[in-house]
Order: C-alpha cells, then sequence, then structure tokens
C-alpha cells in the first residue's frame, strides 16, 4: 500500500455541484488519490444553512458556515458558491494563504478574471476553472494546453443549456418560449434568475472566457455583444426549418479585420442565429452544449456533451482537483494565463456576416425591385429572395381597401453589420412594407 501526503480540500458551496463533488471524492477518493500521487482529504464544505437538506447529503460533522476558518487550513479551495461577493473575497484569501483554487464561476471569472489571475501569478499559485465553461464538457485545457501551439481563428458555441432546450422544444415540439423556460426551470437548467440564461448573460460570460483564452487576449465582458432568445418566435423558428436552418443561441469569438478601418482583432458577440441543418451544431439538441471550432492548423474541432448539471459539473471540477493535487506533489510555479497577443477588441460594427430578413410586404407589381434596390442602395448583396403568398391583407395609409400582402424571405451575402442596419431602416420606413418581420445571423455557412 503506498502512503501518500495528504492534502488539505477545502470545499465552498454544498449546492447542486458542491454536494456532487464532496459526495463523488469520499466515493472515489482513493482511485483520485493514486492518479493524483496525494491522499485526497476533504475537510470541510461551507455553506450558509448547515441543517438544509442536500443532495446527495453531506455529514453534518463537514457541514459549518465559517468558510474563513476553512480556507486558512487548506492546501486546495474548491469554490463552488457561485456569484461574485463573497466568492470572490474567498478565492482571493485561499490564494494569498497558498492554496491553489478551484472554481466553476463563469460570473466571477468574465468580471474579475484578471484581478483573480494576478493575484495567483503573484503567489505562484494556480487558478483551474474547467467547469465555469460547458459543464462537463472539457474545453478549457484543450484551449490552454493542446492547441498552444497552434492559432484559433474562431469558435461558434452552443453553451448556455437552458436556452438550448427552450430552443429545441421550439423548433420539436412547437412550443412557446414561456413554456418551454418553466420547463427547463423545473428540470434544474435555469439560473436562480432565468434571465441570466434567456438574455444571454450566461453565454455572455462563458464567450467572454473563452475568447480571452482562445485569442491570448484579455476579452472583457462589457466588449461582448449580447442578444438574448427573448424576441424568438415559434413562427420564426418554424420558417427557419423549413428554409434549412435551425436557430441556437450562438456565442461566436473570432479574430477578424474592421472592413473599415483595416484594424485586425478580435470580436466576441452572442445572439440568436440562424445554423444550417447540415451543420454539426445543428444537431446539438436539449441542454446539451458544444463548442465547434476552427483552428489554423487542426481545422475543425468540437467539443460536445452536458452543459450543465450537478454530478456532471462535479466531473469537470474533480479533473481540476487531480491536476491541482498532481502541481503540490511535484512543486513548481503555476501557469499562468497567456495574454502575451494583447490584440484590440472590436465591437460588433466590425463583424460581417450573412443575414436572413424577412418582410411582409404589399403584394403588387414592382415591389420586389424597389426593395431589391434598397439593399443595393446600402452595399448589401442579395444572394437568395424566397416569395409566399400571405392570407394577411393590410389598409393602406390614405386609402380604404385592404391590400394583398406576401411575405419575402431574403438571404444576404456577407455584409457588415452598419450597412445591414441601415438597409432595415430604410426597409422600416419604406410604404411597400408592411412588416420587418425578423432579421437573423446566417453562421456556420
Ligand atoms: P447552488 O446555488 O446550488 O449552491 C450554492 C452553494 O453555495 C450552496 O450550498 C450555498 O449554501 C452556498 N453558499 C451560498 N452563499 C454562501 C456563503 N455566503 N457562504 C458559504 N456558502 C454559501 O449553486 P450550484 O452548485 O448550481 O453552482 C455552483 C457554481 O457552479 C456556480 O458558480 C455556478 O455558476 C457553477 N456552475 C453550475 C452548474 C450547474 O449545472 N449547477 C454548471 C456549471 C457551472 P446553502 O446550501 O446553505 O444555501
Ligand atoms: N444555466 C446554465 C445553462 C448552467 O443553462 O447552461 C450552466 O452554466
Amino acid at each position: 500500500m503506498i502512503e501518500y501526503r495528504n492534502l488539505r480540500i477545502a470545499l465552498l458551496g454544498g449546492g447542486s455541484v458542491g454536494a456532487q463533488v464532496a459526495a463523488l471524492l469520499r466515493e472515489h477518493g482513493d482511485e483520485l488519490a493514486s492518479r493524483a500521487g496525494a491522499g485526497l482529504e476533504l475537510v470541510g464544505v461551507a455553506v450558509r444553512d448547515v441543517n438544509a437538506e442536500r443532495h446527495p447529503p453531506i455529514p453534518q460533522h463537514l457541514l459549518t458556515t465559517d468558510a474563513e476558518a476553512l480556507i486558512l487550513g487548506a492546501d486546495i479551495v474548491i469554490e463552488l458558491i457561485g456569484g461574485i461577493e463573497p466568492a470572490r473575497t474567498y478565492i482571493l484569501q485561499a490564494i494569498n494563504s497558498g492554496a491553489d483554487v478551484i472554481t466553476a464561476n463563469k460570473a466571477l471569472l468574465a468580471t474579475h478574471g484578471p484581478e483573480l489571475f494576478d493575484a495567483a501569478e503573484q503567489v505562484g499559485a494556480q487558478l483551474y476553472y474547467e467547469a465555469a465553461v460547458g459543464g462537463a464538457i472539457p474545453i478549457i485545457r484543450p484551449l490552454r494546453d493542446s492547441l498552444a501551439g497552434d492559432r484559433v481563428e474562431r469558435i461558434l458555441g452552443i453553451v448556455n443549456g437552458t436556452t438550448n432546450f427552450i430552443l429545441d422544444l421550439m423548433d420539436t415540439k412547437g412550443e412557446s418560449l414561456e413554456s418551454a423556460l418553466a420547463t427547463a426551470t423545473a428540470l434544474g437548467y435555469a439560473e436562480a434568475d432565468p434571465t441570466a440564461d434567456i438574455e444571454g448573460y450566461d453565454a455572455a460570460q462563458k464567450a467572454a472566457i473563452l475568447a480571452s483564452l482562445a485569442f491570448h487576449t484579455t476579452v472583457p465582458l462589457e466588449a461582448v455583444h449580447r442578444e438574448g432568445i427573448t424576441s424568438v418566435t415559434p413562427a420564426q423558428v418554424e420558417s427557419a426549418r423549413k428554409a434549412g436552418f435551425v436557430v441556437k443561441l450562438l456565442a461566436i469569438c473570432e479574430r477578424l479585420v474592421d472592413p473599415v478601418t483595416g484594424v485586425a482583432g478580435v470580436s466576441a458577440r452572442v445572439h440568436p442565429a440562424l445554423v444550417p441543418l447540415s451543420h454539426p451544431l445543428a444537431s446539438v439538441h436539449g441542454a446539451n452544449n458544444a463548442v465547434f471550432l476552427e483552428a489554423e492548423a487542426a481545422g475543425s474541432l468540437m467539443f460536445y456533451g452536458a452543459g450543465a448539471g450537478g454530478i456532471e459539473t462535479a466531473s469537470a471540477v474533480l479533473g481540476d482537483l487531480v491536476s491541482a493535487a498532481r502541481r503540490h506533489v511535484i512543486g513548481g510555479p503555476g501557469v499562468a494565463e497567456s495574454t502575451h497577443a494583447n490584440l484590440p477588441v472590436l465591437p460588433i460594427t466590425s463583424v460581417t456576416t450573412r443575414y436572413q430578413i424577412t418582410l411582409s410586404v404589399i403584394d403588387q407589381p414592382g415591389v420586389l425591385a424597389t426593395i431589391a434596390s434598397m439593399f443595393s442602395d446600402h452595399g448589401v448583396s442579395v444572394e437568395a429572395v424566397a416569395q409566399s403568398v400571405s392570407p394577411a391583407t393590410v389598409v393602406v395609409a390614405g386609402t380604404d381597401e385592404p391590400r394583398a400582402t406576401a411575405t419575402l424571405v431574403i438571404g444576404t451575402h456577407e455584409a457588415t453589420e452598419a450597412d445591414l442596419a441601415a438597409t432595415v431602416a430604410a426597409l422600416k420606413s419604406s410604404e411597400v412594407v408592411s412588416a420587418v418581420v425578423s432579421v437573423l445571423r446566417v453562421e456556420g455557412l
């Protein structure tokens, strides 16, 4: 029997993820010790209420409300409280007391990441966060280590399970956003405040983390363009499918050159997008996540799996624990965050992409030509137009006669955000357009 040095593990948080980490650590402690080369002794679990029911249960003697005392005696601290405070203060205390830290806290990393990484670097501690993006999916370590010799060009990620679950139910079952959200909440996928999911805040935090890692550049959360899914309608989802697309909330991180200024930089954005049914991301169903990545040498890679869930996320946390323990055994400084490239972070207006615009128009001769000229006047090139007769009629101002309408679905070639916005503004004020029904970006073609 090998005698290992014992490492003292402090767990902050005994909720959905924390309780699973505690249970798996007790269940598989010997096996993990063999992999880490050190015994992993869970010395305590800090919570708010030591009498609350926990799933799975945590032995009562491990529970405490004194997180600070727990941190001071620990070799490795696992932060699974979530939110900004007191998580930030506890992590800084842990780092400054010489412990390595593991966290799943995307909200904290996206807003205070540089402060935490600097603190860790100063004392030679390590900050691990595999669970912060994509739950169980290994994506942080592949970006930091496996792809360190390559050049990541672009990431298209489905990184929020709740919104993918909702859009999937809208697509496959024709459900409304509200009823699909109620199901997602009942199944425990959504954040405590589901606004974080449906308005894209959670995905934006993850986009900031991914873009910073992928491009060796600090990408602040404020620089991530964010649109949620609340304006996506069942009709849009249905017409997307008929046209060979599925609507997904994507986190897109890419290198790009601003078409006007010529500045080369990176950008990160989160918004609903049309994804061709033939793209691998189109087959990501339910609450699953996937990160589709294009690198210069590796080509296309996709990382897929459970993006949320207590036990699934605990898998990533325990992987970090084994890595942290190995480093304690071997010694040496931690790996610092790589921000050497320090590229300009460009706004959404620097982005060029394709669009699909759905219009309700007056059905009369010459309308198509009028609309086509509005696109060309603003430098937007039309790739395809599909027209269908609409059962709806409109009454044009100044007349009493109801007029027949048609639905036009217009696909564009790549255009800038600014040109597209000017085109949409012109369409909205045109007499022949009764409604701009939807404007969606098309990604993954
Ligand atoms: P929960 O809300 O289920 O658990 C939070 C835990 O923190 C609870 O045990 C709570 O104690 C404890 N806690 C809260 N405030 C304090 C405090 N001031 N001092 C001590 N303990 C405190 O969160 P999750 O387990 O779902 O999430 C944990 C982290 O993992 C978050 O950062 C989250 O974003 C991240 N994450 C979660 C995923 C998931 O699927 N759940 C997926 C990926 C990441 P008490 O139980 O007594 O209230
Ligand atoms: N609410 C998040 C999601 C949990 O739906 O993906 C995982 O971060």
